[in-house]
Protein backbone atom coordinates (compact mmCIF):
# COMPACT_ATOMS: atom_id res chain seq x y z
CA UNK A 1 0.00 0.00 0.00
CA UNK A 2 1.42 3.57 -1.20
CA UNK A 3 1.06 6.04 1.94
CA UNK A 4 1.05 9.20 1.06
CA UNK A 5 3.24 11.78 2.63
CA UNK A 6 2.15 15.83 3.90
CA UNK A 7 4.65 17.43 2.49
CA UNK A 8 6.81 19.39 5.53
CA UNK A 9 5.04 23.05 5.24
CA UNK A 10 1.67 20.84 5.63
CA UNK A 11 2.72 18.93 9.17
CA UNK A 12 1.47 19.69 12.32
CA UNK A 13 3.48 19.85 14.92
CA UNK A 14 1.86 17.53 17.81
CA UNK A 15 -1.30 18.23 19.76
CA UNK A 16 0.14 19.36 22.89
CA UNK A 17 1.24 22.78 21.26
CA UNK A 18 -2.10 23.84 20.30
CA UNK A 19 -3.82 25.98 22.08
CA UNK A 20 -3.38 29.64 24.15
CA UNK A 21 -5.69 29.55 26.60
CA UNK A 22 -8.95 31.02 26.00
CA UNK A 23 -9.48 34.47 26.66
CA UNK A 24 -5.91 34.84 27.09
CA UNK A 25 -4.82 37.59 24.78
CA UNK A 26 -1.39 37.40 22.63
CA UNK A 27 -2.14 40.47 20.47
CA UNK A 28 -0.52 43.51 21.22
CA UNK A 29 -3.14 45.15 18.68
CA UNK A 30 -6.81 46.84 18.88
CA UNK A 31 -8.42 47.15 21.98
CA UNK A 32 -10.11 44.08 22.73
CA UNK A 33 -6.69 41.72 22.39
CA UNK A 34 -8.74 40.35 19.40
CA UNK A 35 -6.82 39.64 16.07
CA UNK A 36 -9.32 37.91 13.66
CA UNK A 37 -8.06 37.01 10.75
CA UNK A 38 -11.30 37.43 8.21
CA UNK A 39 -10.68 35.64 4.92
CA UNK A 40 -13.41 37.36 2.32
CA UNK A 41 -13.25 40.59 3.45
CA UNK A 42 -13.76 42.06 0.38
CA UNK A 43 -17.22 40.29 0.42
CA UNK A 44 -20.64 40.85 1.19
CA UNK A 45 -20.61 39.34 4.55
CA UNK A 46 -16.99 39.95 4.88
CA UNK A 47 -16.93 43.29 4.30
CA UNK A 48 -19.99 44.21 7.54
CA UNK A 49 -18.40 41.58 9.74
CA UNK A 50 -14.94 43.49 9.70
CA UNK A 51 -16.98 47.00 9.97
CA UNK A 52 -18.50 45.49 13.55
CA UNK A 53 -15.53 43.80 15.16
CA UNK A 54 -13.35 47.11 13.78
CA UNK A 55 -15.81 49.18 15.75
CA UNK A 56 -15.75 46.96 18.84
CA UNK A 57 -12.07 47.01 19.02
CA UNK A 58 -10.50 43.90 17.27
CA UNK A 59 -7.79 44.11 15.31
CA UNK A 60 -8.51 42.91 11.68
CA UNK A 61 -6.04 40.94 9.13
CA UNK A 62 -8.06 40.78 6.28
CA UNK A 63 -7.32 38.33 3.28
CA UNK A 64 -9.37 38.32 -0.11
CA UNK A 65 -8.13 37.10 -3.86
CA UNK A 66 -10.54 39.91 -5.35
CA UNK A 67 -12.16 37.67 -7.60
CA UNK A 68 -14.11 38.89 -10.53
CA UNK A 69 -17.20 36.49 -9.91
CA UNK A 70 -18.88 39.86 -9.53
CA UNK A 71 -18.09 43.23 -10.07
CA UNK A 72 -14.45 44.06 -8.01
CA UNK A 73 -15.06 47.36 -7.58
CA UNK A 74 -17.70 46.59 -5.19
CA UNK A 75 -15.12 44.56 -3.73
CA UNK A 76 -12.53 47.92 -3.75
CA UNK A 77 -14.97 50.10 -2.35
CA UNK A 78 -15.77 47.69 0.35
CA UNK A 79 -12.28 47.77 1.27
CA UNK A 80 -12.13 51.35 0.94
CA UNK A 81 -14.95 51.59 3.16
CA UNK A 82 -12.94 49.59 5.94
CA UNK A 83 -9.78 51.78 6.07
CA UNK A 84 -11.96 54.72 6.53
CA UNK A 85 -13.47 53.00 9.43
CA UNK A 86 -10.13 51.85 11.04
CA UNK A 87 -9.00 55.01 10.69
CA UNK A 88 -12.15 56.49 12.66
CA UNK A 89 -11.61 53.96 15.06
CA UNK A 90 -8.18 55.24 15.38
CA UNK A 91 -8.65 58.47 16.12
CA UNK A 92 -10.80 58.22 18.77
CA UNK A 93 -7.04 56.97 20.72
CA UNK A 94 -6.76 60.38 21.91
CA UNK A 95 -2.86 59.34 22.60
CA UNK A 96 -2.42 59.44 19.10
CA UNK A 97 -0.38 56.09 19.18
CA UNK A 98 -2.97 54.15 17.22
CA UNK A 99 -2.72 54.34 13.37
CA UNK A 100 -5.23 52.90 11.36
CA UNK A 101 -3.13 50.32 9.65
CA UNK A 102 -2.51 48.72 13.49
CA UNK A 103 -6.33 48.10 13.23
CA UNK A 104 -6.67 46.62 10.10
CA UNK A 105 -4.34 44.71 7.43
CA UNK A 106 -5.63 43.80 4.05
CA UNK A 107 -3.62 41.45 1.92
CA UNK A 108 -4.95 40.99 -1.83
CA UNK A 109 -4.19 37.46 -1.74
CA UNK A 110 -5.27 33.47 -2.27
CA UNK A 111 -5.98 31.71 1.53
CA UNK A 112 -3.99 29.06 -0.49
CA UNK A 113 -1.18 30.94 -0.40
CA UNK A 114 0.53 29.47 2.97
CA UNK A 115 3.73 30.34 3.48
CA UNK A 116 1.94 34.34 3.02
CA UNK A 117 -1.17 33.49 5.27
CA UNK A 118 1.43 31.79 7.75
CA UNK A 119 3.72 35.05 7.91
CA UNK A 120 0.48 36.88 8.48
CA UNK A 121 -0.32 35.08 11.17
CA UNK A 122 3.33 34.87 12.82
CA UNK A 123 3.25 39.20 12.00
CA UNK A 124 0.22 40.00 13.66
CA UNK A 125 -0.30 37.09 16.29
CA UNK A 126 -3.70 36.11 15.38
CA UNK A 127 -5.89 34.98 17.97
CA UNK A 128 -9.31 34.11 15.91
CA UNK A 129 -9.91 33.00 12.22
CA UNK A 130 -13.53 34.45 10.93
CA UNK A 131 -13.45 32.05 7.38
CA UNK A 132 -15.77 33.35 4.97
CA UNK A 133 -13.81 33.25 1.48
CA UNK A 134 -15.24 31.26 -0.70
CA UNK A 135 -16.33 30.45 -4.81
CA UNK A 136 -20.08 30.95 -3.47
CA UNK A 137 -22.92 30.13 -5.94
CA UNK A 138 -24.30 26.97 -7.17
CA UNK A 139 -24.82 26.98 -10.75
CA UNK A 140 -21.46 28.27 -11.32
CA UNK A 141 -19.83 24.75 -9.47
CA UNK A 142 -21.61 22.54 -11.51
CA UNK A 143 -20.16 24.03 -14.72
CA UNK A 144 -16.67 24.74 -13.01
CA UNK A 145 -15.86 22.68 -10.23
CA UNK A 146 -12.22 22.82 -9.21
CA UNK A 147 -12.32 26.57 -8.53
CA UNK A 148 -14.74 25.58 -6.02
CA UNK A 149 -12.58 22.67 -4.59
CA UNK A 150 -9.27 25.44 -4.71
CA UNK A 151 -10.71 28.19 -2.69
CA UNK A 152 -13.64 25.92 -0.85
CA UNK A 153 -11.67 22.63 -0.02
CA UNK A 154 -7.64 23.18 -0.39
CA UNK A 155 -8.66 26.88 1.24
CA UNK A 156 -10.17 25.46 4.31
CA UNK A 157 -8.08 22.65 5.37
CA UNK A 158 -5.07 25.15 4.48
CA UNK A 159 -6.31 27.40 6.72
CA UNK A 160 -7.47 25.01 9.35
CA UNK A 161 -3.79 23.79 9.34
CA UNK A 162 -2.15 26.90 10.23
CA UNK A 163 -4.40 28.01 12.46
CA UNK A 164 -3.97 24.26 14.22
CA UNK A 165 -0.35 24.90 14.04
CA UNK A 166 -0.69 28.35 15.65
CA UNK A 167 -2.85 27.35 18.51
CA UNK A 168 -5.70 29.97 17.92
CA UNK A 169 -8.60 29.85 20.02
CA UNK A 170 -11.43 29.83 17.68
CA UNK A 171 -11.69 29.04 13.98
CA UNK A 172 -15.32 30.00 12.52
CA UNK A 173 -16.45 29.67 9.42
CA UNK A 174 -19.65 29.68 6.98
CA UNK A 175 -20.95 26.86 5.75
CA UNK A 176 -24.14 27.08 3.81
CA UNK A 177 -28.00 26.21 4.17
CA UNK A 178 -27.03 24.27 0.93
CA UNK A 179 -25.37 21.24 2.82
CA UNK A 180 -29.37 20.63 3.44
CA UNK A 181 -29.37 19.40 -0.23
CA UNK A 182 -32.70 16.88 -1.16
CA UNK A 183 -33.91 17.22 2.14
CA UNK A 184 -37.33 17.05 2.29
CA UNK A 185 -38.02 18.60 5.22
CA UNK A 186 -39.23 22.21 5.57
CA UNK A 187 -37.69 22.87 8.54
CA UNK A 188 -33.78 21.90 8.29
CA UNK A 189 -31.51 21.48 12.32
CA UNK A 190 -28.67 20.79 12.35
CA UNK A 191 -29.20 17.30 13.58
CA UNK A 192 -30.39 16.24 10.17
CA UNK A 193 -28.76 13.86 8.38
CA UNK A 194 -26.97 15.93 5.72
CA UNK A 195 -25.04 13.46 3.28
CA UNK A 196 -27.00 14.39 -0.16
CA UNK A 197 -25.76 17.77 -1.10
CA UNK A 198 -26.74 17.75 -4.96
CA UNK A 199 -24.01 20.54 -6.55
CA UNK A 200 -20.44 20.73 -5.89
CA UNK A 201 -20.59 23.95 -4.07
CA UNK A 202 -22.95 22.09 -1.51
CA UNK A 203 -20.39 19.34 -1.74
CA UNK A 204 -17.42 21.52 -0.96
CA UNK A 205 -19.57 23.31 2.07
CA UNK A 206 -20.11 20.02 3.50
CA UNK A 207 -16.41 18.79 3.23
CA UNK A 208 -15.16 21.80 4.92
CA UNK A 209 -17.29 20.61 8.35
CA UNK A 210 -16.18 17.16 7.84
CA UNK A 211 -12.16 18.65 8.05
CA UNK A 212 -13.28 20.87 10.91
CA UNK A 213 -14.38 17.52 13.00
CA UNK A 214 -10.88 16.06 11.52
CA UNK A 215 -8.85 18.96 13.36
CA UNK A 216 -11.00 18.63 16.31
CA UNK A 217 -10.40 15.34 16.95
CA UNK A 218 -6.20 15.46 15.78
CA UNK A 219 -5.38 18.98 17.17
CA UNK A 220 -8.17 19.95 19.24
CA UNK A 221 -9.08 23.14 16.99
CA UNK A 222 -12.01 24.66 18.19
CA UNK A 223 -14.11 25.60 15.29
CA UNK A 224 -17.99 26.64 14.54
CA UNK A 225 -19.35 26.15 11.20
CA UNK A 226 -22.22 28.73 10.28
CA UNK A 227 -24.87 27.44 8.21
CA UNK A 228 -26.57 31.00 6.51
CA UNK A 229 -29.81 31.33 4.97
CA UNK A 230 -30.20 33.38 2.15
CA UNK A 231 -28.28 36.96 3.34
CA UNK A 232 -29.99 39.61 2.15
CA UNK A 233 -28.96 43.59 2.58
CA UNK A 234 -27.12 46.37 1.43
CA UNK A 235 -23.95 46.41 -0.37
CA UNK A 236 -25.53 42.43 -1.12
CA UNK A 237 -24.31 39.96 -3.70
CA UNK A 238 -25.23 41.31 -7.26
CA UNK A 239 -25.86 36.97 -8.15
CA UNK A 240 -27.88 36.71 -5.86
CA UNK A 241 -32.08 37.17 -5.83
CA UNK A 242 -32.53 40.49 -3.65
CA UNK A 243 -30.37 41.94 -5.17
CA UNK A 244 -31.15 41.10 -9.00
CA UNK A 245 -35.35 41.69 -8.00
CA UNK A 246 -34.17 45.52 -7.02
CA UNK A 247 -32.19 45.72 -9.89
CA UNK A 248 -34.89 44.50 -12.53
CA UNK A 249 -37.68 46.32 -10.68
CA UNK A 250 -35.52 49.56 -10.48
CA UNK A 251 -34.51 49.33 -14.23
CA UNK A 252 -37.83 47.91 -15.78
CA UNK A 253 -36.10 44.61 -16.79
CA UNK A 254 -38.41 41.47 -17.12
CA UNK A 255 -37.30 39.31 -14.16
CA UNK A 256 -38.32 35.58 -14.08
CA UNK A 257 -40.08 34.04 -11.24
CA UNK A 258 -39.87 30.05 -11.42
CA UNK A 259 -43.68 28.70 -10.06
CA UNK A 260 -46.11 30.10 -8.92
CA UNK A 261 -44.18 32.11 -6.24
CA UNK A 262 -45.70 29.88 -3.51
CA UNK A 263 -42.36 28.82 -2.76
CA UNK A 264 -40.92 30.82 0.67
CA UNK A 265 -37.66 30.88 1.72
CA UNK A 266 -35.90 32.23 4.89
CA UNK A 267 -34.17 35.42 3.94
CA UNK A 268 -31.84 36.64 6.47
CA UNK A 269 -30.72 40.48 7.08
CA UNK A 270 -26.95 40.86 7.19
CA UNK A 271 -27.12 42.60 10.44
CA UNK A 272 -28.49 39.53 12.01
CA UNK A 273 -25.91 37.43 10.68
CA UNK A 274 -22.80 39.26 11.24
CA UNK A 275 -23.97 39.07 15.28
CA UNK A 276 -24.21 35.21 14.64
CA UNK A 277 -20.67 35.46 13.34
CA UNK A 278 -19.41 37.65 16.15
CA UNK A 279 -21.32 35.90 18.74
CA UNK A 280 -19.54 32.64 17.54
CA UNK A 281 -16.16 34.40 17.27
CA UNK A 282 -16.28 34.99 20.98
CA UNK A 283 -17.76 31.39 21.95
CA UNK A 284 -15.38 28.50 21.25
CA UNK A 285 -17.85 25.41 21.00
CA UNK A 286 -15.29 22.51 20.79
CA UNK A 287 -16.70 21.57 17.08
CA UNK A 288 -20.32 22.82 16.16
CA UNK A 289 -22.12 23.12 13.22
CA UNK A 290 -24.67 25.81 13.45
CA UNK A 291 -27.93 27.74 11.48
CA UNK A 292 -28.17 31.03 11.08
CA UNK A 293 -31.12 32.16 9.11
CA UNK A 294 -34.33 34.52 10.43
CA UNK A 295 -36.46 31.11 11.74
CA UNK A 296 -39.22 32.30 8.98
CA UNK A 297 -40.34 32.29 6.23
CA UNK A 298 -41.63 34.72 3.08
CA UNK A 299 -43.43 33.88 -0.06
CA UNK A 300 -41.55 34.38 -3.35
CA UNK A 301 -44.71 36.20 -4.77
CA UNK A 302 -44.87 38.27 -1.77
CA UNK A 303 -41.19 39.00 -1.27
CA UNK A 304 -41.18 40.32 -5.19
CA UNK A 305 -44.39 42.59 -4.22
CA UNK A 306 -42.55 43.70 -1.18
CA UNK A 307 -39.67 44.91 -3.05
CA UNK A 308 -42.47 46.36 -6.36
CA UNK A 309 -44.03 48.48 -3.15
CA UNK A 310 -40.33 50.04 -1.72
CA UNK A 311 -39.25 50.64 -5.44
CA UNK A 312 -42.60 52.55 -6.22
CA UNK A 313 -42.56 50.38 -9.58
CA UNK A 314 -44.25 47.26 -10.84
CA UNK A 315 -41.98 44.60 -11.90
CA UNK A 316 -42.46 42.72 -15.57
CA UNK A 317 -43.04 38.93 -14.69
CA UNK A 318 -42.02 35.95 -16.87
CA UNK A 319 -43.45 33.09 -14.86
CA UNK A 320 -41.75 29.86 -15.64
CA UNK A 321 -42.18 26.19 -14.89
CA UNK A 322 -40.54 25.48 -11.45
CA UNK A 323 -36.50 24.65 -11.70
CA UNK A 324 -35.76 21.28 -10.78
CA UNK A 325 -34.34 20.34 -7.64
CA UNK A 326 -36.00 23.54 -5.96
CA UNK A 327 -37.31 22.71 -3.02
CA UNK A 328 -40.99 24.66 -2.01
CA UNK A 329 -40.19 25.84 1.41
CA UNK A 330 -37.25 26.20 3.07
CA UNK A 331 -36.48 27.27 6.69
CA UNK A 332 -33.65 27.23 9.85
CA UNK A 333 -34.25 26.03 12.67
CA UNK A 334 -32.17 28.37 14.64
CA UNK A 335 -32.65 26.68 18.23
CA UNK A 336 -28.90 24.96 18.40
CA UNK A 337 -27.95 28.91 17.90
CA UNK A 338 -29.58 30.57 20.67
CA UNK A 339 -28.71 27.79 22.94
CA UNK A 340 -25.33 27.87 22.55
CA UNK A 341 -24.92 31.37 20.98
CA UNK A 342 -27.60 33.36 22.32
CA UNK A 343 -28.61 34.48 18.76
CA UNK A 344 -31.55 35.87 18.53
CA UNK A 345 -32.23 37.17 14.59
CA UNK A 346 -34.17 40.72 14.84
CA UNK A 347 -34.67 42.70 11.65
CA UNK A 348 -38.27 41.67 9.93
CA UNK A 349 -38.33 41.58 6.34
CA UNK A 350 -39.99 44.70 5.88
CA UNK A 351 -37.42 46.86 7.59
CA UNK A 352 -34.65 44.85 6.23
CA UNK A 353 -35.87 45.01 2.71
CA UNK A 354 -36.80 49.15 3.64
CA UNK A 355 -32.65 49.24 4.29
CA UNK A 356 -31.57 47.76 1.34
CA UNK A 357 -33.76 49.44 -1.11
CA UNK A 358 -33.17 52.63 0.26
CA UNK A 359 -29.15 51.68 0.24
CA UNK A 360 -30.09 50.21 -3.65
CA UNK A 361 -31.45 53.30 -5.07
CA UNK A 362 -28.19 55.36 -3.65
CA UNK A 363 -26.17 53.05 -5.47
CA UNK A 364 -27.73 53.05 -8.44
CA UNK A 365 -27.59 57.17 -8.15
CA UNK A 366 -23.68 57.05 -7.39
CA UNK A 367 -23.74 54.46 -10.59
CA UNK A 368 -25.45 57.15 -12.67
CA UNK A 369 -23.41 60.46 -12.16
CA UNK A 370 -20.05 58.12 -12.49
CA UNK A 371 -21.14 57.35 -15.65
CA UNK A 372 -22.59 60.93 -16.59
CA UNK A 373 -19.31 61.88 -15.37
CA UNK A 374 -17.68 59.33 -17.82
CA UNK A 375 -19.82 60.48 -20.87
CA UNK A 376 -18.64 63.71 -20.39
CA UNK A 377 -14.81 62.57 -20.84
CA UNK A 378 -14.65 63.20 -16.81
CA UNK A 379 -13.04 59.40 -16.24
CA UNK A 380 -11.30 56.91 -18.64
CA UNK A 381 -13.66 54.19 -17.10
CA UNK A 382 -17.00 53.23 -15.72
CA UNK A 383 -17.55 49.84 -14.54
CA UNK A 384 -20.57 48.67 -15.92
CA UNK A 385 -20.20 45.14 -16.07
CA UNK A 386 -23.11 44.21 -13.78
CA UNK A 387 -25.59 45.97 -16.33
CA UNK A 388 -23.99 44.38 -19.03
CA UNK A 389 -23.96 40.99 -16.95
CA UNK A 390 -27.78 41.74 -16.65
CA UNK A 391 -28.73 42.00 -20.16
CA UNK A 392 -27.11 38.78 -20.75
CA UNK A 393 -28.73 37.37 -18.21
CA UNK A 394 -32.05 38.10 -19.64
CA UNK A 395 -31.31 37.67 -23.13
CA UNK A 396 -30.40 34.46 -22.49
CA UNK A 397 -33.24 33.87 -20.03
CA UNK A 398 -30.79 32.62 -17.21
CA UNK A 399 -32.01 33.51 -14.44
CA UNK A 400 -29.14 32.52 -11.79
CA UNK A 401 -31.63 34.20 -8.96
CA UNK A 402 -30.15 33.44 -5.65
CA UNK A 403 -27.29 30.56 -6.10
CA UNK A 404 -26.16 30.00 -2.94
CA UNK A 405 -29.33 28.54 -1.10
CA UNK A 406 -31.09 25.16 -1.13
CA UNK A 407 -33.70 27.12 -3.17
CA UNK A 408 -31.62 27.30 -5.70
CA UNK A 409 -29.83 24.10 -5.84
CA UNK A 410 -30.58 23.55 -9.23
CA UNK A 411 -30.34 19.83 -10.67
CA UNK A 412 -29.84 20.62 -14.43
CA UNK A 413 -32.37 18.68 -16.53
CA UNK A 414 -29.99 17.78 -18.70
CA UNK A 415 -26.49 16.08 -17.14
CA UNK A 416 -23.62 19.41 -16.97
CA UNK A 417 -20.82 18.75 -19.59
CA UNK A 418 -17.93 17.87 -17.27
CA UNK A 419 -15.19 20.16 -17.58
CA UNK A 420 -11.57 18.15 -17.04
N1 LIG B 1 -24.66 35.33 1.00
C1 LIG B 1 -25.35 34.25 1.33
O1 LIG B 1 -26.60 34.22 1.30
C2 LIG B 1 -24.64 33.00 1.78
C3 LIG B 1 -25.41 31.86 2.11
C4 LIG B 1 -24.76 30.71 2.52
C5 LIG B 1 -23.37 30.69 2.67
N2 LIG B 1 -22.65 31.80 2.34
C6 LIG B 1 -21.18 31.73 2.51
O2 LIG B 1 -20.77 32.87 3.26
C7 LIG B 1 -19.46 33.28 2.85
C8 LIG B 1 -19.49 34.75 2.45
O3 LIG B 1 -20.42 34.90 1.38
P1 LIG B 1 -20.69 36.28 0.66
O4 LIG B 1 -22.12 36.28 0.28
O5 LIG B 1 -20.11 37.38 1.46
O6 LIG B 1 -19.83 36.06 -0.68
P2 LIG B 1 -18.84 37.04 -1.43
O7 LIG B 1 -18.59 36.39 -2.75
O8 LIG B 1 -19.37 38.42 -1.41
O9 LIG B 1 -17.51 36.99 -0.55
C9 LIG B 1 -16.57 35.96 -0.63
C10 LIG B 1 -15.20 36.58 -0.87
O10 LIG B 1 -14.21 35.54 -0.86
C11 LIG B 1 -13.21 35.88 -1.79
N3 LIG B 1 -12.51 34.66 -2.17
C12 LIG B 1 -13.00 33.59 -2.84
N4 LIG B 1 -12.04 32.66 -2.99
C13 LIG B 1 -10.93 33.16 -2.38
C14 LIG B 1 -9.60 32.67 -2.20
N5 LIG B 1 -9.21 31.48 -2.69
N6 LIG B 1 -8.71 33.43 -1.54
C15 LIG B 1 -9.07 34.65 -1.06
N7 LIG B 1 -10.30 35.17 -1.21
C16 LIG B 1 -11.22 34.42 -1.87
C17 LIG B 1 -13.96 36.53 -2.94
O11 LIG B 1 -13.12 37.38 -3.70
C18 LIG B 1 -15.08 37.29 -2.22
O12 LIG B 1 -14.75 38.65 -2.04
C19 LIG B 1 -19.07 32.33 1.72
O13 LIG B 1 -18.29 31.31 2.30
C20 LIG B 1 -20.39 31.79 1.22
O14 LIG B 1 -20.24 30.51 0.64
C21 LIG B 1 -23.23 32.95 1.90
Amino acid sequence: MMMMMMPTAMMLEAPEKQFANEGESRSDSGTSGKVVFLTGVGGFIGSHTAEVLLERGDKVVGIDEMNDYYDVAIKRANIELLRRKAAEVAARDTSGETSHEDLFVFAEADICERELVKSLFDEHNVTHVCHLAARAGVRPSIEDPFIYIHSNIVGTVSLMSIAAEHGVQNFVYASSSSVYGGSKKQVFAESDRVDNQVSQYAATKKSCELFAATYHSLYGLQSTGLRFFTVYGPRGRPDMAPYKFMNRIFNGITLQQYGDGSSARDYTYISDIVNGVVLAIDKPLGCEVVNLGKGNTCKLKEFISTIERLCGRKAKIEILPDQPGDVPYTCADTTKAAELLGYKPKVQLEEGLTKTVAWFRQYEESKKSRKERDDDGVLAEVDDSEESKDDVASRDGEWKEDSDPISHVETPKAAPSLKA
